[in-house]
């Protein structure tokens, strides 16, 4: 996979990293911490997903399978049987059954979205198909609400440009791992020729920059997605 721009900005997040590893520290003192440290983040596209039935003939759509490739999404995730996994922006829970299966009988998936429409959809779509280790969740714009240290793997697609103080979220995500927990976000390209409009798009270098000004590790994989990028942050 190509990946856009130079170092730089990883480099910039680097040096702010001790900062980051005050344990005690505040969300308050971490974002002010992160506003002094960091480049600015390009603004969260605001847009609103309130109508599930609307959005499910998008989402939910057939042929979406042939660019989204789900099981290569999953495959890229490495989950195990008896994982707990969280979809953060899960809509109307196009990848739900994929995970539930990944988790197995063992294992949960956290259904999370922030509009109360997509969360009616999804618990109702999970008891219709049967997916009892899957749970929807009403959650907070700028907090996935997790418990410490309680998940494995985060999923995020299509949705990290709709998040906003994306560093400071990702120390939320971060403090809901793991031991060796990933977060994976998957977001389209700026050549795709499907997503947000293009001035909304996120470049991969820039996702990897706020995983990691946020705590994470991160790198850019191949999935070898036709029309999005894969971005794993783990912790160290
Ligand atoms: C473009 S849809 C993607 C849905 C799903 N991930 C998929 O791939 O089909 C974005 C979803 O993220 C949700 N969302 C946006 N910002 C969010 C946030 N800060 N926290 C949780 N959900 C959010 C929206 O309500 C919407 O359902």
């Amino acid at each position: 996979m190509h990946v856009q721009g130079g170092p730089t900005h990883v480099r910039q997040a680097k040096r702010c990293a001790p900062v980051l590893t005050l344990r005690r520290a505040s969300l308050f003192v971490l974002a002010a911490s992160l506003a002094a440290c960091a480049p600015a983040e390009p603004p969260a596209y605001q847009h609103r997903f309130e109508n599930a039935e609307h959005w499910s003939k998008e989402f939910d759509d057939p042929s979406r399978d042939s660019w989204q490739q789900p099981d290569q999404v999953i495959a890229a995730m490495h989950i195990q049987a008896g994982m707990t996994v969280a979809d953060v922006g899960a809509g109307t829970g196009y990848f739900e059954p994929y995970l539930s299966r990944a988790v197995g009988e063992a294992g949960h998936v956290l259904a999370l979205d922030l509009e109360p429409d997509m969360v009616r959809h999804l618990g109702e779509r999970a008891e219709r198909e049967k997916l009892a280790n899957v749970v929807a969740k009403q959650v907070a714009a700028d907090d996935p609400g997790l418990e410490p240290k309680s998940v494995d793997r985060i999923l995020i697609v299509d949705t990290w440009h709709h998040i906003a103080n994306r560093s400071l979220y990702t120390a939320r995500l971060k403090a809901a791992l793991r031991p060796f927990g990933q977060v994976v976000v998957v977001d389209f390209r700026r050549e795709a020729h499907r997503g947000p409009p293009p001035e909304h798009r996120i470049a991969p270098d820039e996702v990897v920059r706020e995983l990691e000004g946020g705590g994470l590790d991160a790198r850019v994989v191949d999935a070898g997605l036709p029309e999005q990028y894969v971005v794993i942050g783990t912790t160290s």
